[in-house]
Order: C-alpha cells, then structure tokens, then sequence
C-alpha cells in the first residue's frame, strides 16, 4: 500500500519541486535606469509578471513597470531590501543601483555609498533569506596599468576612479559571500551599453548612445572624447541576454563568478561616426574633450577578451557595429521624429 502510494503521489512532488526550482521570483533594484528598464520587461517576459519585482529609489511609471508588482526601495537601507525579499518571496536580485563613472567622479562618496551600500546590503539580505545576486561589474575595474589590448580575465585591476574602486569591491565582495557562505553571486564586466529606450545615467562611455540621438535630430555632435579613443562596447539586447544567460548558467561549468569580460565591439568616436554617416552622409562631429572624461576613458581597456564567457557559459554577442546602428537609427526615428 505504501508503494502504491509512494508511485501515485511521486510524480506529484517531483512536479512540485521542478516548479519551484524553475520559477524565479526576482527582485530588480534599480530598475528605473538605462538597464533596468529594459530588464525589468525581458524577465517578465521569462519569468511571468508576477514574478519580477521592480524597483527605484525614483518613481516607476509606464506601461512595462506596471504589468506586475513595483516597490519603492532605497537600496542602500537594507531593511527595505529585506522586507521585499519577504514580502515576495525573492530567491534572485538583480542589483543594479549605482552612480556611473562620470557622475560618480565629481561626487566620490555618493559613488561609493551607492555603489557599495547597495551591494553589501543585498549581500547581507542575500546570505539571510538564500537569494542568488547579480551585480554588474564593468570596463572601470580595469586601470591604466592593465593590458589595454585583449585585457585578460584575470589580470592587474587597480582602477584610479572612484567607480572603478567601487567595482572592484564589489567583485571582490561578491566572490567573498559565494566561498564564504555559499550566496550564489555571478556578474559581468559590462562595456558601454548602446539603447534607445532610456538614457545612460552619466557615464564615460554615454557619447556613443548620445551620437545616435544628435544624428537621427539633425543636430551636430560634440564628442567629449578624443578621435582614437577605443573602449569595448555593446548593443542592449546582447547586455540583457548575458544577465539571464549568466544567472541560468550551469553552476558546474563556472570556473569564474565575479565578474566575466563581455565585449561585442570596440571602437574610437571617428568609426562610429563613419558608421552612422553611412546613413547620414552630411552628419557633423566636431571634438571637444572633456578632461574628466578622457582620462577615464584613457585609463580603461581599448579591447576585452572574453574567452572565459564564451567557453564557461556560452556567451556570444548577435550585434556588431553596423547592425547596432540600423537598429538604433530605425527606433530612434520612431521614438523622435
Ligand atoms: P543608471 O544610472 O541608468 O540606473 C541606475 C538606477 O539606480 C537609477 O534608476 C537610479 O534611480 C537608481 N538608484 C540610484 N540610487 C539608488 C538607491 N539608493 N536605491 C535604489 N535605486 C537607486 O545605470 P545603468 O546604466 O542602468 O547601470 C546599472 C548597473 O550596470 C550599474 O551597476 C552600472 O555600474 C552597471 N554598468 C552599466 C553600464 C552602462 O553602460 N550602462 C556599463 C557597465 C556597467
Ligand atoms: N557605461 C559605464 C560608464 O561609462 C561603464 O561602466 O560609467
């Protein structure tokens, strides 16, 4: 009779335990900005509406936010992070709360108790309430003493900004909790991200979205960085593919966490330039660098290699420069004009 039972009731609770193993319950913090307001959309498109918690210091408004639950959450008060992990019972944040290089770099302490508050506390309420964390590293871990030329995965890592600090922290403190207490942290070392939903928040690498609004309004571009200029770059949809990619990666197969080199492209002001003009012969750019700016951008990689993320969870960019910019063109002009 037992093993009748055991045989009926078996499939049942391997049903159960399948669906609770698949069905994240995620937690987005910062989800306001250029990333997390297009992630905030892709995972509920994954994962179900219900299931993807977004949230901002700022008000979220609009129609991909309001599909499912939002909350107003202060990242760097760890009671509130805790109390939404509760609420919804959160097994996966996505913490995306930061100051951008440029911004960070005229306010060093705002940088820092964002960039570190944020991720210490979602650490902590991590270790606490057994959640998975992922926290975008960048190209600002990466100083002027790091091979600036197919930058390793492991190398020299002494960025001279405040964000790069920051970064690097924050690699380190995510590896930390992952041998330490087991919190299932991964990342990746993002370049400039290029979208045209929602404005970058102030970073470095910012000219190469702003090129594309100034082309598609007819207007000239001012380009706050030197010609010759190289930094790694990639296209949104690419950026939101490694976040899901990476946090439903075979954990067996990671030899790294935090954070992996991604990269799709590299290029300095003048190629991308020649790259628009292909669809606005007349486009002007004129240089005028920005002294902040530039020393930021000379100090980081011209080019990453991302072996590591290509071999361990199979990462592999779909957008190269001219198919990023008739995509960025085609949505600008719907979005501007
Ligand atoms: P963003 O500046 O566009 O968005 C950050 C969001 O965090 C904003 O909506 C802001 O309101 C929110 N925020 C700030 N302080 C907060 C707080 N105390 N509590 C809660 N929310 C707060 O930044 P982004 O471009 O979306 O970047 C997200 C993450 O990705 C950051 O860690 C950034 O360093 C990293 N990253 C971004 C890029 C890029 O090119 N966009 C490249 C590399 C790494
Ligand atoms: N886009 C980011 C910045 O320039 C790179 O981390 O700050």
């Amino acid at each position: 009779m037992r093993i009748v039972a055991y045989y009926i009731f078996l499939p049942n609770i391997l049903k159960l335990i399948f669906k609770y193993k698949t069905m994240k319950n995620i937690l987005i913090i910062g989800a306001g900005g250029q990333i997390g307001s297009e992630l905030t959309r892709n995972l509920r498109d994954v994962y179900g509406d219900n299931h993807v918690v977004c949230s901002d210091l700022r008000p979220l408004k609009g129609q991909d936010y309001e599909r499912g639950p939002i909350e107003r959450i202060d990242s760097t008060q760890v009671m509130q992070i805790a109390t939404a992990v509760k609420k919804y019972n959160i097994d996966t944040i996505y913490n995306l709360a930061a100051i951008l290089s440029a911004t960070a770099e005229l306010n060093p302490m705002l940088g820092w108790n964002v960039g570190i508050g944020s991720l210490v506390n979602c650490l902590e309420v991590a270790r606490l309430f057994n959640c998975a964390v992922f926290t975008p590293s960048s190209i600002g871990a990466f100083g002027p003493s790091t091979p600036h030329d197919n930058t390793p995965q492991d190398t020299i890592q002494r960025p001279n900004t405040i964000y790069g600090v920051t970064k690097v922290t924050g690699e380190l403190l995510s590896d930390y909790y992952f041998t330490r207490f087991g919190v299932d942290t991964r990342s990746v070392r993002f370049p400039g991200l290029i979208s045209h939903l929602t404005l970058p928040g102030g970073g470095t690498t910012d000219y190469a979205v702003e090129i594309y609004y100034a082309a598609v309004k007819g207007e000239k571009f001012v380009c706050p960085l030197k010609k010759g200029t190289f930094m790694d770059m990639m296209y949104m949809p690419d950026a939101q593919k490694a976040m899901i990619d990476i946090m439903e990666a075979d954990p067996s197969k990671l030899v790294h966490r935090n954070s992996f080199n991604v990269t799709a492209m590299s290029f300095d002001p003048e190629i991308i330039y020649n790259a628009i003009k292909k669809h606005y012969p007349n486009f002007e750019m004129v240089y005028e660098p920005e002294p902040i700016k530039q020393a930021i951008a000379d100090s980081w990689p011209n080019k990453m290699d991302d072996s590591c993320a290509r071999n361990e969870w199979g990462w592999k960019p779909q957008y190269d420069l001219d198919r990023m910019t008739e995509d960025m063109i085609l949505n600008l002009k719907k979005k501007l004009l």
